[in-house]
């Protein structure tokens, strides 16, 4: 791996420019899920023992290159010096004159946070002097947002080619969880995939079918492939247009010896709400006027039997409308199997990706799982086998 670590940065003294996703989830001004800002701290935290002035580089939410004030990055502030346990200053632009004034108050070992950097159209276009600006502000900089690595924008892309660069921890660390699962695993691997939409997810199929050797599909996309197969699915969600894109999968997965688990047997209901009276029935038998909400047992049985017999396990999605009891229980009944095995030593489990982590934790095992990805998009994107211009950029 070409990337330097912060162990390979001279820190002391020096102002460290350090990309980090804060993109936490905020109701009514307070963060509700502080996971991100949690997994950022070693990085933070080493660099200012090692005297180094810490300069937080981070984007919030999506303000399209403007000023939007219920996008600022001060919200956070109190949540960050919390689970820091240090103070954290703060600058109201990340670039110019405000931005410089406080860099140049900054002491070593102290830390400063600057405004949202999709305040500027510059960041998101990768405008190379927006970048300048960035960098005339540090001697080192720090790539700890592996969950924004997916965005090739002037803080995550352009900026590490201004100045010594180096991966924080986090980054590091994501990485070779990654890597331990799709880059060199121990086999068999067994990927899960669920999620409501094929669409959004076809590069990461056609990806995973040449790679893992047994390929779980629930939720939603599933229902696509039961349908493709000619099964009716009544009124689940489906993507009938999808059918034949479905089918070709299916074969690639065939040529490749990749096997596909697609539910035998559903939960289906008449109505999407939680507690909706609900039965198991086989596939084929989905009554016309119901949706499949949720994997059946024997489905369920069989995803714990391939998790049984697997050394490495990558996880997307849930396997069905988790969000609503009763149907969480395939997608919880599965994580607690993988989590089992994982804590008896027999699996490594890397899960990752927006829901996934949701469903994690309502299935309390989130702890349990080998490694929990902070990314989401990101995690997908690296599923799909691309090369993410972030991590890129750090290559020597
Ligand atoms: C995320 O929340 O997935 C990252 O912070 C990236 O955010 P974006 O999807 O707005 O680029
Ligand atoms: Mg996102």
């Amino acid at each position: 791996m070409g990337w330097k670590t912060i162990d390979e940065l001279d820190l002391a003294g020096k102002r460290v420019l350090v990309r980090v996703d804060v993109n936490v989830p905020i109701e009514a001004g307070r963060v509700t899920d502080a996971t991100r800002i949690e997994r950022i701290l070693p990085t933070v935290t080493d660099i200012a023992e090692k005297g180094g002035r810490v300069i937080l580089l981070a984007h919030f939410d999506r303000p399209k290159g403007k000023v939007v004030p219920e996008m600022s990055l001060k919200q956070i502030l109190p949540a960050l010096e919390d689970k820091l346990g240090r103070r954290v200053a703060f600058a109201e632009d990340c670039v110019g004159e405000t931005a410089q004034k406080a860099v140049d108050a900054l002491g070593d070992g102290e830390v400063l946070l600057l405004e949202n950097t999709r305040f500027h159209a510059g960041e998101e276009a990768n405008d190379p002097d927006f970048a300048e600006k960035l960098a005339h502000l540090g001697d080192a900089y720090v790539n700890d947002a592996f969950s924004a690595a997916h965005r090739a924008h002037a803080s995550t892309e352009a900026l590490a080619r201004l100045l010594p660069a180096a991966a924080g921890r986090l980054m590091a660390e994501e990485l070779s969880a990654l890597e331990r699962a799709l880059g060199s695993p121990d086999r068999p691997v067994v990927a899960v995939v669920g999620g409501a939409k094929v669409s959004t997810k076809l590069d990461l199929l056609s990806n995973l079918v040449e790679k893992v050797d047994t390929l779980v599909i629930g939720g939603g996309m599933a229902n696509t492939f039961l349908a493709a197969q000619g099964l009716d699915v009544g009124k689940s969600l489906c993507e009938h247009d999808l059918a034949d894109t479905a089918r070709q999968i299916a074969q690639k997965a065939a040529d490749k010896g990749c096997t596909i688990l697609l539910p035998r047997d559903v939960v289906v209901a008449r109505e999407f709400k939680a507690g909706a009276e609900s039965e198991v029935v086989k596939a084929e038998d989905t009554p016309a006027d119901a949706m499949i909400l949720d994997a059946g047992p024997d489905s369920v049985a069989h995803v714990e039997m391939a998790l049984e017999n697997a050394k490495t396990l990558v996880w997307n999605g849930p396997l069905g409308a988790f969000e609503i009891e009763p149907f969480d229980r395939g997608t919880v009944t599965a994580a607690k199997k993988a989590a089992k095995l994982t804590q008896a030593g027999k699996l490594v489990s890397v899960a990752g990706g927006g829901d996934t982590v949701a469903a994690l934790n309502a299935a309390g095992v989130a702890n349990d799982f080998s490694y929990v990805s902070t990314a989401g998009g990101a995690f997908l994107e690296w599923m799909e086998g691309k090369v993410l211009p972030g991590v890129k950029a750090l290559g020597a």
